[in-house]
Order: structure tokens, then C-alpha cells, then sequence
């Protein structure tokens, strides 16, 4: 289970250890890994994807060598931590898709020690060693891949983490926004803090620091009206993007929203309006 928080700290309590993670840090707990998640600033807000197959690692790097995106020594472990807690415990766990509790006397978090690699981690996206063009035109966003999941057909993934975070922009020639497409991957994407470069400045809110969008397998996207006025006509000097994280949860599988996210005030039914200024450029 991946925890991305966007707003207030999050503590979890883990059978093996405690983690803390701000807004721009990550958790993962393996499957099967007993937590207790803590809020210690209050009210809170992030995002959290559950992922079903093959536990998440790190890209291949391929011709980028050994070192670049995230690197391994900035993956942190816990150190071994237990609870020596005798009282009523509520267990809630998820099997065959059901939640299921239980009445403990005591915590579960009673594991005093541990050795091994199967364990919760955090890493900080500001240690992201970010790659791109210096040249023109867009690489393939998965060079932008934090962490994936992989799955068949190779190439595709049962989930990925990716993320866009601060960088220079330097492409010549170039759209530098997001391209305009559709694949064959879903993306669930979020705001983590900042202004989004494909999405600047939509009526109504737009796409605001902990809301998300999904634009599932085949559902053409790109950047709205305003985002693609300002780029088309944008000086193309080598610009910083310093006001902005935002990821991805791209899969293979297509995502359905719940009964909650089609019925929450939240849901921006105009949504497809952010591209409804954008006009025919053919040459006659
Ligand atoms: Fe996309």
C-alpha cells in the first residue's frame, strides 16, 4: 500500500517499525503488514493506491545507467519498535475484497524484532534525480517512474508511481506542456502542492493541490486552453518549473470510480470544459 500525504503529517505505526512522512514523502507497507496510521497536525489529506500485483520496485534504468530517478540509498527503513500495550484493540483487516475486525486485548504491534528486506519504507520525491530532454521534444514519461509494479505485456505495468516534480525545461522547438494522447495505460493523477503545467488556470477551480483526475485507457487528454495559449507562445528559454509536484498513478487495468467520488460535491461534472476553447489550426 502506497501513502502519498498532501496535507498534514502522517505517523504510521507499523509491526516493524515507525514511519513519519510530510506532504512530499512517501510510505509503502507491504501487503500483509499490520499499521496504525497517526495524524498528529489535524484534519489531513493524501492519497493512498492499493496495489494488487507484484510488489512495487524500482525501473529498469536502462541506458541511463546505475544512478538517476530514484536512487536506492534514499529508501529509508525503520528500525525495530513494539508496543507494549494491554487493552481493547479494534483490528480491521481486508481479505477477499471484504474489511473484516476484530476485538484485540492487546496491540498487534508486538513485534520486537525483525531482519530480512519485506518491510515499510519512505522516501523523500525532493531526492528524485529527475531526467529530460536537453534537446527537443518529450522522452517517454516514464522517466519519470518512481516506483512500479510490473505486469505483462512488458511495457505496461499493474501500477507505477510516477511524478513531475520542480525542473528546468530547456526543449527547443518544442510544446513543452504535456503532449496531447491517449493510451493505453490509465493515469489517476494528483496535486501534491503548486500549479500543474498542464492545467494553470480553468475556471472553477481547475485542478487544485490535493484534488486528482483520471483519464482512464483511451480518454484523450491534454493541457487546457489557457495552459496551451501560454505555451504555444511562450519565449522558449530555459524555464524552471519550481511551484509544483504532481504524480501519477498510471495502470494497465481501467479504474471506476466509486459510488463516493460520482456522488462527492467535489466532482467537476464540467470538466471537459477546460478544452472547449481550444480551435481548429489547419493551414486552408
Ligand atoms: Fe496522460
Amino acid at each position: 500500500m502506497l501513502f502519498v500525504p498532501q496535507q498534514g503529517r502522517l505517523i504510521l505505526r507499523t509491526e516493524m517499525g515507525q514511519i513519519e512522512a510530510s506532504p512530499t514523502e512517501i510510505i509503502v507497507v507491504p501487503r500483509g503488514v499490520k499499521f496504525a496510521a497517526d495524524f498528529p497536525d489535524g484534519p489531513s489529506r493524501g492519497y493512498i493506491c492499493e496495489n494488487y500485483g507484484q510488489p512495487l520496485t524500482l525501473p529498469d534504468l536502462g541506458p541511463i545507467g546505475a544512478n538517476g530517478l530514484a536512487n536506492p540509498r534514499d529508501f529509508l527503513y525503520p528500525v525495530a519498535w513494539y508496543e507494549d500495550y494491554d487493552g481493547p484493540c479494534e483490528v480491521v483487516a481486508k481479505f477477499g475484497g471484504q474489511l473484516w475486525r476484530a476485538d484485540y486485548n492487546h496491540s498487534p504491534l508486538n513485534v520486537v524484532a525483525w531482519h530480512g528486506n519485506y518491510a515499510p519504507y519512505k522516501y523523500d520525491l525532493k531526492r528524485f534525480n529527475t531526467i529530460n530532454t536537453v534537446s527537443f521534444d518529450h522522452p517517454d514519461p516514464s522517466i519519470f517512474t518512481v516506483l512500479t509494479s510490473p505486469s505483462w505485456p512488458r511495457g505496461t505495468a499493474n501500477v507505477e508511481f510516477v511524478i513531475f516534480p520542480p525542473r528546468w525545461t530547456v526543449a527547443l522547438d518544442t510544446f513543452r506542456p504535456p503532449w496531447y494522447h491517449r493510451n493505453v495505460m490509465s493515469e489517476f493523477m494528483g496535486l501534491i502542492y503548486g500549479v500543474y503545467d498542464g492545467k494553470e488556470s480553468f475556471e472553477g477551480g481547475g485542478f487544485m493541490p490535493g484534488g486528482a483526475s483520471l483519464h482512464n485507457c483511451m480518454a484523450g487528454h491534454g493541457p487546457d486552453t489557457a495552459s496551451f495559449e501560454k505555451a504555444t507562445n511562450a519565449d522558449l528559454k530555459p524555464h524552471h518549473i519550481d511551484n509544483a509536484l504532481a504524480f501519477m498513478f498510471e495502470s494497465r487495468y481501467v479504474m471506476r470510480p466509486t459510488k463516493f467520488a460520482m456522488e462527492t460535491k467535489a466532482l467537476q461534472k464540467d470538466y471537459y470544459k477546460c478544452w472547449q476553447g481550444l480551435s481548429k489550426r489547419f493551414r486552408a
